[in-house]
């Protein structure tokens, strides 16, 4: 397998195959974003030059979206410290919203100056973005001429890609032809709702777009297409593997003879040789890889795990663990100890209990916790049943809410509090400034200071109700607000040493024996992914502490994906009761119930959500051979 994350290692050129029949499409898997966004735009950054050497322009196709955001930082950076110029570059840009206005925040023009041209010395007239604005009747014959332009400098030397859900490149939705040209499209409903987080509500979104067709970007001499996280790993597994069809725009990559994907490890999850590498290639099989596979194969077979016979391992790839394992026997009451032994209905650990076989120590019986939530509401969403056997087992639990999380209030609920609070202090000239703001709001404003502290509070006071539920002492919560949040805008800051300093802080003064987290990286719009980020740089700071030998990290997911069964260390099971009671808590957090902003692909509301994927864990479990809980909620442990 190639997983690769070391600065000097390169990968092998597209054209040396896999060693996986499976695979169609040359790839690279490497462990996060960062390193192959440096490798992308050192590879650009040579074709600039050895093109600026033969005093030809370097032609280059742009994409937008979050996937190339790193290589135009690297690109800019080397433009600034390396001295890299842009002067030889044309850049023509896969696509544009329709209609769409240059100076609106949301259109792809904005994006790209905001991110790359504002910040190197390309020449204006050598910047192509399709433009957003050409009248209806014009539009046709602008599309050609667009493609026109590209073939009259020479054609695409290079050309970077992100991939959507849909599997579309550009905005080549599914059922775009292989031949395909520059041309207007409509946009897919899973586009449109992946987008709708940016304009604040799917209708807001353009229905339509202008992009390069499938046949523009094939002409591309070289292409890279990028894609992070697990939100991408179903598609590129259809992609990479699956036969060419137009329901999957991104297929038609097969034909390319000079096409690489970069991909994270979140991403590549769902390629046969990651996944069930034992159907590919010979294993070295450690515990973690034969529970996967045990587990795999009992959800193939539909047999409980102690059912399993060896006829069933040496039909699917895994005789070679058999051998050495001894007999199914053996292997199957293994794992099934393995997985029994995660179950506790003590995540605090038992006292005085042996603990040998349970997820959590007996030792130190009350332990100081900490949980900490990206948003004001993941606690209760994703770990409500456990944070309620916390408390209720005596241990001092605190809850420390990472954001303020106050872009997901709606206005109308930010109006409706603003005007209870004017209708009760009716000289209150800062309510007043509040209400007018709302009022005259268009969807290009960012809101005021103000009316962004009123949508905090608003998420503040849901949580507190939610923990006095739980019956946690109010100055057991804290409320970070971490800075990197606060722009106002979807669209984040990177995490500074302000944010990891509070990290420090709050655990420094608690001194904790646990802290559970959320380690769930696909939240549609990043915030969870950088609080996490933001406590592993606090834990790499505190690890010296002589009182964090004591303290375990144990990670929970947020709303989005659960941790599959074979990954979970601790599985702690929840009566009817308790799942009510956790419905119960989720329910305070009002502002964000129906239809909110960052719901993700799935509509359906958080506490459903929640309820569905907790009975679903318990499922799983039960249908491996284990007890038939109403519910689970699962955590894996993060050493550090
Ligand atoms: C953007 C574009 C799209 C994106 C794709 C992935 O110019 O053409 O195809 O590359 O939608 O978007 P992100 O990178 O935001 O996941």
């Amino acid at each position: 397998m190639e997983i690769t994350n070391q600065k000097s290692i390169s990968y092998t050129k597209a054209g040396t195959f896999e060693e996986t029949r499976f695979e169609k499409i040359h790839n690279v898997i490497f462990k996060d974003s960062k390193e192959p966004s440096i490798l992308v735009a050192q590879e650009i950054a040579d074709l600039i030059r050895a093109k600026e050497k033969q005093n030809k322009p370097c032609v280059l196709g742009l994409a937008t979206g979050s996937s190339p955001i790193k290589v135009y930082e690297e690109l800019v950076r080397m433009h600034k410290e390396e001295g890299l110029s842009f002067a030889n570059v044309i850049t023509f840009n896969l696509d544009e919203y329709y209609p769409m206005e240059q100076g609106n925040i949301q259109s792809y023009y904005y994006f790209m100056h905001e991110h790359l041209f504002n910040h190197v010395d390309i020449l204006p007239e050598n910047v192509n973005v399709p433009s957003g604005t050409v009248s209806s009747e014009n539009l046709y014959q602008y599309c050609i001429d667009y493609e026109m332009k590209i073939q009259a400098v020479g054609g695409l030397d290079f050309q970077l890609l992100g991939i959507g859900r849909t599997g579309h490149i550009g905005f080549n939705e599914p059922g775009s032809h292989l031949n395909s040209g520059t041309r207007s499209i409509t946009l897919d409903h899973i586009t449109r709702v992946d987008a709708a987080p940016a304009f604040l509500g799917i209708e807001n979104v353009p229905r339509k777009a202008i992009t390069m067709g499938i046949g523009t970007v094939l002409k591309a001499k070289r292409i890279i297409l990028l894609g992070w996280g697990g939100n991408k790993a179903s598609i590129l597994k259809e992609t990479i593997e699956g036969n060419i069809n137009s329901e999957v725009p991104a297929t038609y990559l097969q034909n390319h003879n000079n096409t690489t994907f970069l991909i994270d490890e979140a991403a590549a999850s769902e390629l046969t040789r990651v996944k069930t590498p034992w159907l590919v290639t010979n294993c070295v099989w450690n515990d973690d890889l034969k529970l996967k596979a045990v587990v795999w194969l009992s959800e193939l077979t539909n047999n409980s795990i102690l059912k399993l016979t060896d006829k069933d391992y040496n039909n699917n790839g895994m005789s070679g663990l058999l051998t050495e394992e001894g007999t199914a026997y053996d292997l199957n009451i293994k794992m099934f100890n393995k997985l029994q032994h995660t179950i506790t209905g003590w995540p605090g650990g038992k006292p005085d209990a042996d603990d040998s076989n349970r997820p959590e120590r007996a030792s130190i019986p009350k332990k100081r916790v900490i949980i900490f939530s990206p948003h004001p509401d993941d606690d209760v969403i994703s770990m409500g049943g456990t944070f309620d056997r916390l408390v209720e087992q005596g241990h001092e639990v605190h809850i420390a809410y990472q954001t303020s999380g106050n872009i997901a209030v709606s206005d109308e609920e930010a109006l409706k509090f603003a005007e209870i609070t004017q209708n009760l202090c009716p000289d209150c000239e800062e309510t007043q400034s509040i209400i007018n703001f709302l009022k005259i709001k268009t969807e290009n404003d960012i809101d005021s200071v103000k009316v962004r502290q009123l949508k905090g509070l608003i998420r503040r006071s849901e949580s507190l109700a939610a923990t006095r539920y739980f019956g946690l002492k109010d100055e057991h919560v804290h409320f970070l607000d971490l800075p990197f949040y606060e722009t106002g805008t979807i669209k984040k800051n990177n995490i500074s040493i302000v944010d990891i300093d509070i990290m420090c802080d709050i655990i420094d003064t608690i001194k904790p024996h646990q802290i559970y987290a959320a380690g769930d990286l696909a939240d549609p719009h990043g915030t969870h992914k950088v609080c996490l980020d933001s406590l592993f740089e606090a834990l790499k700071v505190l690890k010296p502490n002589d009182y964090m030998k004591d303290c375990w990290v144990w990670l929970y997911r947020g709303a989005w994906h659960e941790w599959e069964s074979y990954q979970i260390e601790m599985a702690v099971p929840m009566s009817p009761d308790q799942v009510l009671r956790k419905r119960h808590a989720i329910f305070y957090h009002q502002s964000q119930k129906d239809g909110v902003m960052f719901q993700g692909g799935d509509s359906r509301e958080f506490w459903v959500r929640a309820e569905d994927r907790n009975r679903l864990t318990a499922k799983k479990y039960n249908d491996l051979g284990l007890a038939d809980y109403a519910a689970i909620e699962a955590f894996k442990r993060y050493h550090f």
